[in-house]
């Protein structure tokens, strides 16, 4: 399986912290964030790994990771994404990349704490179709949300008003290599984005889309709030981690 981690953007709900700078390099904190998601790829087995960049310091990311060399990588792949033009767009510019083998693809904000190899595996035994990672969170209405019906996911509602439940999609998505032909038939969503919740939607009215519900926490950090957030677990986490380490 190939990681595909998303990048691009032009992170505008952070101004003016994004006005010089991208979105991913800004520090979760004591690393660049752009550093969580890869750990998070690597740290699942994934070894082949494409990242996709945009807006104007995409060249500070070659600078920054190099080859990979510092998460046991022997080499980067990079792309870029011009403006900002969605989720499903970033991932459209990875087929290439995947040469029709199975992906594990990861936005570059997200923060989890714990590995995602147990759905990687799960997904490994599924062979086809897609699966997603569920987070039960007290603000549905910022992300996609699940509609769960005996088991199944009915439906997915992109930053609905009234969410149908608790559990948020996070980003965190396997897909087959037939992902590339559903976002060529994707159309812009109002905000005028490829949506991803479009594609999941269209593994759900084919019955393939699988999910587990990730063990954890998660957050993103695309705003204020939750940038604040992720630095904050990831300190409480280094500060659990070192006591335990001291303990031993
Ligand atoms: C995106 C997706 C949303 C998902 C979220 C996870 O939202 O559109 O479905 O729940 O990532 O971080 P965005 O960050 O673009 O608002």
């Amino acid at each position: 399986m190939k990681g595909i981690v998303l990048a691009g953007g032009l992170g505008s709900r952070l101004h003016p912290l994004t006005k010089v700078t991208n979105k991913h390099l800004l520090p979760i904190y004591h690393k660049p964030m752009i550093y969580y998601p890869i750990e998070t790829l690597v740290g699942a087995g994934i070894r082949e790994i494409l990242v996709v960049t945009g807006g104007k310091n995409a060249g500070e990311f070659l600078r920054l990771l190099g080859n990979g060399k510092e998460f046991g990588l022997r080499h980067i792949n990079y792309t870029y994404q011009e403006g900002e033009g969605g989720i499903a767009a970033a991932l459209a510019l990875a087929e290439f990349f995947a040469e029709g083998e199975p992906v594990c693809v990861i936005l570059g904000d997200n923060i989890l704490e714990s590995s995602i190899a147990p759905y990687v595996d799960n997904f490994r035994k599924q062979k086809s179709g897609s699966r997603i990672l569920l987070k039960e969170v007290n603000d549905p209405e910022r992300f996609g949300v699940a509609d769960i019906r005996g088991g199944k996911i009915v439906r997915i509602d992109e930053k609905p008003r009234i969410p149908a439940s608790r559990y948020a999609v996070t980003g965190v998505y396997m897909y087959d290599a037939e992902v590339f032909d559903i976002v060529k038939g994707l159309t812009p969503s109002a905000r005028g984005e490829l949506e991803i919740t479009d594609v999941n939607n269209y593994y759900i009215d084919k019955g393939i889309l699988e999910y587990d519900i990730l063990e954890g926490w998660w957050t993103d950090a695309g705003t204020f709030e939750s940038l604040l957030r992720a630095s904050n677990l990831v300190a409480q986490k280094m500060r659990l981690d070192s006591s335990a380490g001291a303990e031993v």
